[in-house]
């Protein structure tokens, strides 16, 4: 059966993804120049997507870079715990720094990033993420663009995964209830 017969309803669709990425470009474009070009650091594997649609919005020059973290423990809630696995390739020291993500739930992840960046001493640290989930908040962070605040529900898509599948379908989705429940009880 196709993927796609998991999805139990689309939350955010393509368009909507679209034309709300414009909306952050612009004020991101209306922020930085060229004069002091920002590092974009994408953190994976998550936030590609985003990432890649974003960066063909700005029109001031930037650098990519990428960074992969993954929290100890399993499940689907963040134990607080987190550790590098990829880390930045370049050096973010006097550096203006945009992190992106795909999306901020208990916060435990980009606090640990963002504590971790500021012994780098970047010239400054803003972050973009896509979905924000501020009811699953167990740690207050700074989110400075936000695509879409979305309610607590199970979303996949658009780079984001359950059990490293679904990050290509092209919207965010909820997945039906027996699909994670089913796995669950294998
Ligand atoms: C997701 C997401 C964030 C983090 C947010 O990554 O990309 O990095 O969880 O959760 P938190 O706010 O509760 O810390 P995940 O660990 O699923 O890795 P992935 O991006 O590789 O799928």
């Amino acid at each position: 059966m196709s993927m796609f017969s998991d999805i139990e309803h689309v939350l955010v669709t393509e368009e909507e993804i679209s034309d709300r990425i414009a909306v952050l470009a612009e004020q991101m474009n209306a922020l930085y120049s060229d004069d002091d070009p920002p590092i974009l650091v994408c953190i994976l594997k998550g936030a590609f997507m985003f990432l890649a649609d974003l960066t063909r919005k700005l029109t001031f020059r930037h650098e990519l870079d990428f960074m992969e973290i993954s929290s100890y423990g399993t499940g689907t809630t963040s134990s607080g715990v987190v550790r590098i696995l990829l880390d930045l390739a370049s050096s973010i020291e006097g550096r203006h720094v945009v992190i992106v993500e795909d999306i901020v739930d208990t916060g435990h992840t980009l606090d640990y990033i963002l504590r971790n960046f500021a012994a780098r001493n970047p010239a400054s640290v803003r972050v973009a993420t896509l979905l924000n989930k501020p009811s699953r908040r167990e740690i207050d962070v700074p989110v400075h663009f936000v695509g879409f605040e979305i309610p607590n529900e199970f979303v996949m898509g658009y780079g984001l995964d359950y059990s490293e599948q679904y990050r290509n379908v092209p919207y965010i989705g909820v997945l039906k209830p027996e699909v994670y429940q089913e796995s669950a009880e294998d």
